[in-house]
């Protein structure tokens, strides 16, 4: 992975402890949003690749030293790998900086804390303890067990590469599964530099496998595959819904984070100042590229008009330019198809009559160079029916929606088929109560936004997903439960009816 002067990284896949080039020897171009240049070769996987890599993570479950370790041990292999992060944590975000545009601001950060999940699921690994059951049943005992899976398949997007594998891959291997990452086809990289660090950590070969190209071609295969156990998946719900279809012939078990199209909701008794942060926060950090962006701002009436000017007054100052400084807050579009994605989005939206108060295209400062910038952009006159309301953008552009009370705050507010987040802005403990349960949504931020943690379950309603990411319960969606009964009876009663 040396880079000469001039020349393209190249990368390798890593699948049964070895890094290997796809069976094809095709490649192809990592490009960086910032320079609109490639900057790396990736190899692309096909079938076959998958075929490999699911072979060796089942290899690696079956036999060898992993199913040997005792959880405590698998822990300490986990919180060796979080140390590892730790040391990594400056060139890992750079990486990510490169390939995805994400600010060394943010990542430099979000890195360094994406430890923590293996310290907590290390921790987890051997406190995941089964019950003796008090049975009804004479000279019984009966006891449970919670048992991994086998071969967890992992399919990641390009938003947050490191740190969204970091929740499916923490707690699958602590619960004792083996796992195959695919990473997106757009930030390969740094989960390939990555596995430098599960080599280091000591993790057996092939309980850790990655393999690259593009979905149809060798995430599909994964999907389908009869050795693969569980498919953890974050992405669009378009690809969601096809995964999970196909997961569904082999009764596979799943968890998905699909995204959203979320409420911030500014009410007239909000701290002012706080709010106006939080709602450009929710938009415009990570470029509004986040499945918990807060993409729709309802505002009541009373105050709407105030608060867009101190919200477009803010946004105004908003630095883009090189994501690799330290002083830009807006980067730019991580890939070309969502660049034009977002285009097409603000167009939409001036033909459903919006009007833009911020912005309103793409981004032609000096400081952007030729990468794919937007405007942070922000449109009043929306109404919740329009498109621009209903379907996830996925870039830095907020749709203003005026509300008069709270309870058409919540009927705006859940009339999306999504449900991953919402933000309540209010000084008012009963209102922010009350606003917490009406909204449909798996999580829900009152006087912040945008706050995540591995202590606490992540994931969304309705067509956000199924599952949730984080804290001590996910556990579950890597294990399943056995239940052992052991006779101590001297003597079998009647054979012909149920014990
Ligand atoms: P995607 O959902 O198609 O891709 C996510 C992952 O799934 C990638 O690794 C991709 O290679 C893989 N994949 C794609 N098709 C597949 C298939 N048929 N079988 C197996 N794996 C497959 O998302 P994409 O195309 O990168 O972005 C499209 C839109 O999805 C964005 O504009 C955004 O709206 C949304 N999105 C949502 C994310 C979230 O965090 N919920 C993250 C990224 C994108
Ligand atoms: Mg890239």
């Amino acid at each position: 992975m040396d880079t000469p002067a001039g020349t393209l990284a190249r990368y390798k896949m890593f699948i049964g402890g070895e890094w290997v080039d796809g069976t094809s020897g095709e490649t192809f171009p990592s490009d960086n949003p910032y320079t609109g240049k490639p900057w790396a070769l990736i190899p692309r996987g096909n079938a076959q690749d998958a075929e490999r890599a699911v072979r060796a993570a089942h290899k690696a479950y079956t036999g060898g030293e992993w199913p040997k370790l005792n959880a405590t041990k698998r822990g300490a292999l986990l919180r060796k790998l979080a140390d590892l992060i730790g040391d990594q944590a400056r060139s890992l975000a750079e990486i990510e900086v490169r390939d995805n545009g994400k600010l060394i601001a943010e990542m430099s950060v979000q890195t360094a804390y994406m430890a923590q999940w293996y310290y907590y699921y290390g921790g987890l690994a051997d406190k995941i303890e089964g019950a003796v059951i008090p049975t009804d049943k004479p000279d019984m005992l009966n006891y449970t067990r919670h048992e991994p899976l086998g071969v967890v398949a992992a399919i990641t997007p390009w938003n947050s590469p490191l740190l969204l594998t970091a929740w499916k891959l923490a707690p699958a291997l602590a619960a004792g599964n083996t796992v195959v990452l695919k990473p997106s086809e757009y930030t390969s990289a740094s989960v390939l530099e990555f596995m430098k660090l599960v080599e280091a950590a000591g993790f057996p070969p092939g309980v850790v496998n990655v393999v690259t190209g593009f979905g149809p071609e060798v995430g599909m295969p994964l999907v389908e595959h009869p050795l693969v156990a569980k498919v953890a998946f974050t992405g669009s719900d378009r690809t969601g819904t096809l995964i999970y279809q196909s997961a569904a012939k082999g009764l596979k078990r799943v968890t998905m984070e699909l995204g959203g199209k979320s409420p911030n909701i500014v009410f007239d008794d909000a701290h002012m100042e706080n709010a106006v942060k939080g709602v450009i926060s929710g938009i415009f950090a990570a470029t509004g590229q986040t499945c918990i962006a807060g993409s729709r701002l309802l505002v009541q009436e009373s105050v709407h008009d105030e608060f867009v000017e101190k919200l477009v007054a803010l946004g105004k100052t908003a630095r883009m330019g090189n994501p690799m400084s330290m002083e830009t807050q807006v980067g730019p579009v991580t890939n070309p198809p969502q660049y034009r994605k977002i285009l097409d989005y603000i167009d939409i939206a001036k033909g459903e009559g919006a009007k833009p108060v911020l912005g309103g295209g793409k981004a032609s400062r000096p400081e952007c160079g030729d990468g794919w910038f937007v405007e942070p952009t922000i449109f009043t006159g929306v109404k919740n029916s329009m498109r621009i309301a209903q379907e996830e953008v996925f870039g830095p552009v907020l749709s203003v929606i005026p509300f008069r009370d709270e309870d058409e705050a919540v009927a705006i507010g859940n009339d999306v088929v999504y449900g991953l987040a919402a933000g309540v802005w209010t000084q008012s403990m009963r209102r922010a109560l009350a606003m917490s349960e009406r909204l449909q949504a798996g999580t829900v931020w009152v006087n912040t936004y945008r706050a995540v943690s591995y202590l606490s379950p992540f994931g969304g309603y309705k067509r956000s997903g199924l599952g949730r990411e984080s804290g001590q319960d996910m556990i579950r969606e890597y294990l399943q439960t056995k239940s052992i009964w052991i006779s101590t009876a001297t003597e079998i009663p009647n054979p012909f009816i149920l014990r």
